[in-house]
């Protein structure tokens, strides 16, 4: 599904050029769950950003069925960022004046769908999510772990291929981790959605098919 390919990132700071990612090669197949481990700084969160196209490279490419996503020009590139990809983030980053279902209908919205199919997806997902009832709160009339199931649904909302999540359950507690956990699961069984989760749980990773560890921007295999 993925091919990552001597992936380089480097930033250049007042302190000079910092090399984050380091000839990252990976693969990555259909339905297959990948947890991304390693200490603060490793370069993570750059990975997925470059996984999702949601920055640019200093080399190397991403593939998708054999395609470099940096080949695309910058609408394609979002095209295909919003048919493929769902995103998930430690902070939800949910719109707090907006309700539930208008968070999820977001992205529909975005890609030009009717307001009214939009709405029909956003609250079809949510209560796949277990949050049917939640359905006019606003993220702050919500716990935790419903907030960040909000994002997820949102994250659903253009059927994507691939979900990349990035610490999502990080400010969570154990048992409110563990329903995410058991959410995902059920996402990877019922859509053979791809996931590559970044997560400090061990308890997360080792419910993973498979786990990378990245060091210093390097991935060890
Ligand atoms: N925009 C940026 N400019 C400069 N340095 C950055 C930038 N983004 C990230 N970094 C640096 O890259 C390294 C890896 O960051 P990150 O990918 O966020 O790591 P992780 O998610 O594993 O904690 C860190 O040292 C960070 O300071
Ligand atoms: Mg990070």
């Amino acid at each position: 599904m993925i091919a990552v390919r001597a992936l380089s990132k480097h930033f250049i700071t007042d302190r000079g050029r910092v090399d984050v990612l380091k000839e990252i090669n990976l693969d990555i197949r259909v339905g297959e769950r990948i947890a991304v481990v390693g200490a603060s700084g490793a370069g993570k969160t750059t990975l997925m950003h470059l996984l999702g196209g949601l920055d640019r490279p200093s080399s190397g490419s991403v593939l998708f069925a054999e395609k470099n996503i940096f080949h695309y020009s910058a609408q394609e590139l979002d095209a295909f960022r919003n048919r493929t990809i769902g995103f998930v983030f430690q902070f939800h980053q949910l719109l707090p004046e907006f309700s539930a279902l208008e968070n999820v209908m977001m992205p529909a919205l975005i890609g030009r769908s009717s307001a009214k199919k939009a709405e029909e997806r956003a609250s079809e997902i949510l209560t796949a999510v277990g949050l049917g009832h939640r359905l006019d709160h606003k993220p702050g009339q919500l716990s935790g772990g419903e907030q960040q199931r909000v994002a997820i649904a949102r994250s659903l909302t253009m059927s994507p291929k691939l979900l990349l999540a990035d610490e999502p359950t990080g400010n969570l507690d154990s048992a409110t981790s563990d329903e995410i956990l058991a959410l995902l699961d059920r996402l990877h069984v019922e859509r053979d959605l791809t996931i590559i989760v970044v997560t400090h749980s061990e308890k997360v990773a080792g419910h993973m098919d498979r786990i990378i560890r990245m060091v210093d921007g390097c991935l060890c295999v």
